[in-house]
């Protein structure tokens, strides 16, 4: 595993010593851990297991069951693809099967280089758009594999022209 930055470690001990002894703490250190550092990591949940005398186990179970709490952090793009009923009859099966092989990003997670997240969503609520993806919060609507390929492709030649690894 790797190890976390001083910075964070730090971040971590303050939110949990603040809330340590107030009443179902471990909710609300999860909430701004995840504000603070963008996912939460094995030692926060660590942490807050030991302040609230929990099994990390538990406090994994927290994490897993609200969809707000990631444990990988996010990549520098974030690609959603809704998944809901509507854009799913449309097609976006399809979609999400491009935008991985594009950014190298397995669903739900974050691609090894950390440049994309791939989200699977449900129901954004912009079926008359169906089907829809979202690529760093701009809505593509009726969204194509060829819409979304260019998308993704503009991107990476953006960042490859800024010099950032791609694999
Ligand atoms: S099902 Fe995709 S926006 Fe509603």
């Amino acid at each position: 595993m790797e190890r976390l930055n001083q910075e964070s470690v730090k971040r971590i001990d303050e939110i949990v010593a603040r809330h340590k002894g107030e009443p179902g703490p471990a909710i609300v250190m999860l909430h701004e851990v995840q504000d603070a550092l963008g996912y939460i990591p094995y030692e926060a949940m660590s942490a807050i297991a030991g302040a609230t005398g929990t099994s990390v186990a538990d406090i994994y179970g927290i994490v897993n069951f609200y969809a707000q709490f990631t444990t990988e952090p996010k990549g520098k793009h974030v690609v959603n693809v809704c998944l809901g009923t509507a854009c799913y009859v449309k097609g976006a099966q399809h979609l999400i099967e491009t935008a991985r092989e594009l950014t190298g990003a397995e669903i739900n997670h974050t691609s090894k280089d950390g440049m994309f997240s791939l989200d699977a969503t449900r129901c954004l609520g912009a079926c008359g758009l169906a089907p829809v993806v979202v690529i760093d919060g701009e809505v593509i609507g009726s969204a194509t594999i060829d819409k979304i390929t260019q998308r993704i492709n503009e991107i990476k030649a953006s960042e490859q022209s800024s010099g950032a690894a791609i694999s």
